[in-house]
């Protein structure tokens, strides 16, 4: 087992790749992107000053008691093409201060930009989606009316379509922009979403899986299955759903049982739900990235020097030096296709559930399955420190 992973060629054992999925994705919504993130938390002014001083975001827009929105405090985050938006409850009450009881920090909605929230509610609630939205014309005035609609995802997740079409405020109704944000961290270059992970309960993988297809017209793309994605004492299987431009990407993760407590379990059992485990950042500079995101305090998993011992037999040339990953414990992967560079955040709240990924592509398409086992075995350590191996 360790030598298929992690020796060259034998790289893809186990991961079962479907060249034609792009093809087969059906894009009749169509799904023209990520529209933003939205996390529940337990203090939104807190939780957007982590994401301007630690990651470089700069916050463009605010809903709350000063905009008369009496329910919650929303801001919104950006960076280049990426959205986040960070909501907190302003009472005990409510499906906000429910969530974070349950759940702790966490993502709440994966909204997809489309041209038609319409439609989209209907081709898809028609499909056997979970209504969450009714479809919704929001009237913003001057800056004109943003349409939206959502489903239910895994858990407690939700996908909401956003029209933008007729809408040109800086976010959405209800929110103002913020004239004088706060200056954001420098030196970083996030770029855009690369994908979206779901870490869901043993047995729910295929019906999510389908759900993807049947519902939003994905394929699957990738099938990693637990001969590949296994150590010593724990495994996970996972799949790899797509829409049919490629701009989603939904890894969908369960747990597999091993001698001891997968990490996909010890998620589980602190967000005691289906839930996002994690989120990849697309970047085109990760060593100078990854230094900033460091100098500012952000924590990442530790690779082992053995790791960096055999990456050049494996990977070959990466144009970094393999002294420079190891310093910043970057990890590489190489595929038919090209290689990839990429870092893993330890969790970014108190539970060991969401973390953040950074990762840069050169002609791969993959996610680094080549590491997979170096980097549960990394996780694992974390997870023994916390008592939960
Ligand atoms: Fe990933």
């Amino acid at each position: 087992m360790t030598d298929t992973l992690t020796k060259g060629a034998a790289n893809q054992a186990g991961a079962h790749i479907n060249k034609d999925a792009y093809a087969e994705a059906k894009d009749f919504l169509p799904l023209n992107g990520v529209d933003h993130v939205e996390f529940w938390v337990g203090n939104s002014k807190q939780a957007a000053h982590y994401f301007r001083a630690l990651w470089g975001f700069t916050p463009v827009a605010y809903a709350g008691l000063e905009t008369g929105v009496r329910d919650r405090s929303s801001y919104v985050m950006r960076q280049n093409d990426i959205t986040i938006v960070l909501t907190g409850a302003l009472s005990p009450d409510g499906e906000i201060a429910e969530h974070v009881h349950r759940h702790g920090d966490g993502v709440k909605d994966i909204a997809f930009s489309v041209d038609d929230a319409t439609s989209s509610w209907r081709e898809t609630t028609a499909r056997g989606a979970r209504s969450v939205i009714e479809p919704v014309e929001l009237d913003g005035g001057e800056d004109g009316v943003l349409r939206r609609s959502a489903v239910g995802a895994y858990g407690e997740v939700r996908h909401s379509f956003i029209d933008r079409r007729d809408y040109h405020g800086v976010f959405a109704p209800g929110y103002r922009k913020i004239k004088k944000p706060a200056r954001a961290a420098g030196g970083l270059s996030l770029l855009e979403i690369d994908h979206c992970v779901g870490n869901v309960e043993l047995g729910d993988m295929n019906k999510f899986v389908d759900y993807y297809r049947d519902v939003f017209g994905f394929a699957q793309l990738i099938h990693y299955d637990d001969k590949v994605i296994h150590t010593e004492y724990s495994a996970l299987m996972s799949k790899v759903m797509t829409n049919g431009n490629g701009r989603i990407k939904f890894p969908i993760n369960e747990p597999a049982s091993g001698k001891k407590k997968s990490q996909i379990q010890e998620f589980l059992d602190y967000y005691l739900d289906n839930g996002t485990q994690h989120i990849a950042l697309r970047t085109e500079d990760i060593v100078a990235t990854v230094r900033q995101l460091r100098e500012n305090g952000v924590e990442f998993l530790g690779m082992p020097h053995a790791y960096y011992e055999t990456l050049a037999d494996r990977v070959g040339d990466v144009g970094v030096p393999i002294a420079t990953l190891e310093e910043l414990g970057i990890e590489a992967d190489r595929d038919e296709e090209g290689y990839l560079l990429q870092i893993f955040t330890r969790p970014i709240q108190d539970r060991p559930t969401f973390f953040f990924e950074i990762i840069e592509r050169h002609g791969s398409r993959g996610f680094g399955v080549g590491n997979f086992k170096a980097l549960f075995e990394a996780i694992e350590i974390e997870q023994a420190r916390r008592g939960n191996l």
